[in-house]
């Protein structure tokens, strides 16, 4: 469970790194799994602009046992529940690769948009939980956020591209948003809240809201920096009917309430 503390710095700058949550067997057998999903042809796996490096694979709960399991663990199912105050289960969940000097960036946003207008989702009663699954440093394109941000509202309210069709959606799985915040937008933020990295060791746990400003630079170093994003979603926050649903993959039709796993990963 979090602390007073981690409470209160998730809600006041948006987010909070937790290190040590998972345990370097639970790590490796997660790395071992997410190298397994790269290699699966799948709707939800995306390559980077070269069209050979893989870039993320997306609903990674809904095609891996292991991965239906870790999203379960208590360190993390309870936090989710502790920060909406609600039962949750899962609208989505992603493994960003950011490969050794290939990855690419995530341009400066906030999630909650897009899960709004393109999924229908009422409330920002939601939350991501990030698993760094390699060591996150300033070298190989961390999480980088706008602390206090996430109290702003939602920033980018004209959408880049007409809605509808195959391509929209997939248009924001690549290096290219259709909800990215401008270059001014960015600029009147950051002189007054400044900016900050999520950087810290693999096995860390990131937390943040999902109006919270964020992005990523290119990976610079001779290292991977892949991050597990799993966003809970409040059971009382259900998305609503939109007229063209996304995949299943990326707004999950299951919102039956999580149970927290007994007996560890695999026990
Ligand atoms: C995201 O915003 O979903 C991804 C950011 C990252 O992996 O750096
Ligand atoms: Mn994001």
């Amino acid at each position: 469970m979090l602390s007073d503390a981690q409470l209160r710095e998730y809600h006041d700058d948006g987010f909070v790194v937790v290190p040590e949550v998972l345990t370097s067997r639970d790590l490796a057998r997660i790395r071992d799994e997410v190298e397994r999903l790269y290699g699966a042809d799948h709707p939800g796996r995306v390559l980077e602009k070269d069209g050979r490096t893989i870039r993320g694979v997306h609903g990674c709960h809904q095609t891996s046992e292991l991965f239906s399991r870790l999203v379960r663990l208590p360190d993390l199912l309870e936090s989710a529940e502790q920060l909406l105050a609600s039962k949750v289960y899962v609208h989505q969940s992603k493994v960003n690769a950011k490969r050794a000097l290939r990855g690419d960036v995530w341009p400066w946003h906030q999630d909650y948009i897009f899960w709004e207008r393109e999924d229908g989702m009422p409330a920002p009663l939601v939350t991501n939980v990030a698993l760094l699954l390699d060591d996150a440093t300033p070298y190989n394109g961390p999480l980088l956020f706008v602390p206090g941000s996430h109290r702003m509202g939602t920033l980018s309210t004209e959408r880049r591209r007409a809605a509808g069709g195959e391509e929209s959606w997939k248009s924001n799985l690549a290096a290219d948003l259709d909800y990215a915040l401008t270059a001014e937008q960015l600029a009147a933020l950051v002189a007054r809240l400044g900016m900050r990295a999520a950087t810290g060791a693999a096995g860390s746990m990131v937390l943040f809201d999902p109006r919270l400003v964020h992005g990523s630079g290119t990976n610079m170093s001779p290292y991977d920096r892949q991050l597990l994003i799993i966003t809970y979603n409040s059971v009382d926050n259900v998305p609503q009917q939109v007229p063209s649903r996304r995949p299943e993959f990326l707004s999950a039709s299951d919102t039956t309430p999580l149970a927290p796993l007994t007996g560890g990963l695999r026990p």
